[in-house]
């Protein structure tokens, strides 16, 4: 979660941040013909904008009352959106100075290192975070036994659990691993990589497949979005270094939060030689 210290900033801004330009809010985005609070509605907006990159980092929003206008609610309204979005650490309010935007925590992903949720985020200045959903130890299904080789009966633990950056929602993770490498899910409080190497089960290589979704009623209620929201579906297959399958892992990511990033080589066959080079010239 973000500290409380990032969201209270007393001091002047040295650099003067831009002010957020009108036209970018859509004044249908607040509507009393829908259920939700008007207040929700409004951060729900800001928030997607902020998170989509539309609003930059450091720049100001307009004033309580011109937001107030321009969605057509009261300064009340305007004012507890703005709280709810500070409380999440997308906003800053600097008394006398107004409200800025604070660092959105848009995530580039290479994909092809074998990082943890905890070690990404780290590695970008953010504080990893789980909202856990469910710690549990079962029966392994027939589809998770042929996934993960185990015979039927062998027991597994699941982690369900809504990973955050800063304390914003990123992605919904769900993870079955074999219980004779995990045996007490509860074990896991913050990082399940951490616990696992201690025990000495080390994540060594890992397959994943990613294809594009959207978000249904209940993961974007989750992940503090709108359903239908795009989002990545990711499966990871994790191994030791023996080759034995260590986790098996579902999860589903905000595609207003992560850039997934894939560095591609020429393949060897095709460089041109010097002599192809030489010929052809
Ligand atoms: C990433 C991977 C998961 C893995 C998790 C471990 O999110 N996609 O397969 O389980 O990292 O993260 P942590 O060690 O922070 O719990």
């Amino acid at each position: 979660m973000r500290s409380p210290a990032r969201n209270a900033v007393p001091a002047a801004d040295p650099a003067a941040p831009a002010v957020v330009v009108e036209p970018l809010f859509d004044n249908q985005a607040v509507s009393s013909a829908r259920a939700l609070p008007l207040y929700m509605q409004l951060a729900q907006h800001l928030r997607q904008l902020i998170m989509g990159g539309a609003i930059n980092d450091r720049d100001a929003l307009p004033a309580e009352r011109e937001l107030a206008e321009r969605f057509s609610v009261s300064r009340v309204t305007v004012r507890k959106a703005l709280q709810s979005l500070t409380d999440e650490g997308l906003l800053q309010q600097r008394q006398g100075a107004g409200t800025f935007v604070s660092a959105p925590p848009r995530v580039e992903q290479p994909l092809s290192v074998l990082t943890s949720f905890t070690e990404d985020m780290q590695s970008r200045g953010l504080t990893a975070g789980s909202v856990w959903l469910d710690r549990t130890t079962g029966t392994a299904s027939s589809d998770e036994a042929l996934i993960l080789g185990l015979s039927l009966g062998e027991r597994v633990s699941r982690l369900r659990r809504i990973r955050l950056a800063n304390g914003v929602p990123m992605a919904i993770e769900n993870s079955v691993v074999p219980s004779r490498f995990l045996p007490d899910p509860g074990a896991v409080s913050g990082s399940l990589y951490d616990v696992l190497r201690a025990r000495g089960h080390i994540p060594h290589r890992a397959l994943q497949r990613l294809s594009a979704t959207s978000l249904t009623e209940d993961q974007a209620r989750l992940l503090d979005t709108q359903p239908g929201s795009p989002a990545l579906h990711i499966e990871r297959r994790t191994f030791l270094p023996t080759g034995g399958m260590l986790e098996l892992v579902r999860s589903s990511y905000r595609g207003d939060a992560y850039d997934f990033v894939v560095e591609l080589q020429l393949s060897a066959p095709s460089i041109p030689s010097r002599h192809d080079s030489e010929a052809g010239s």
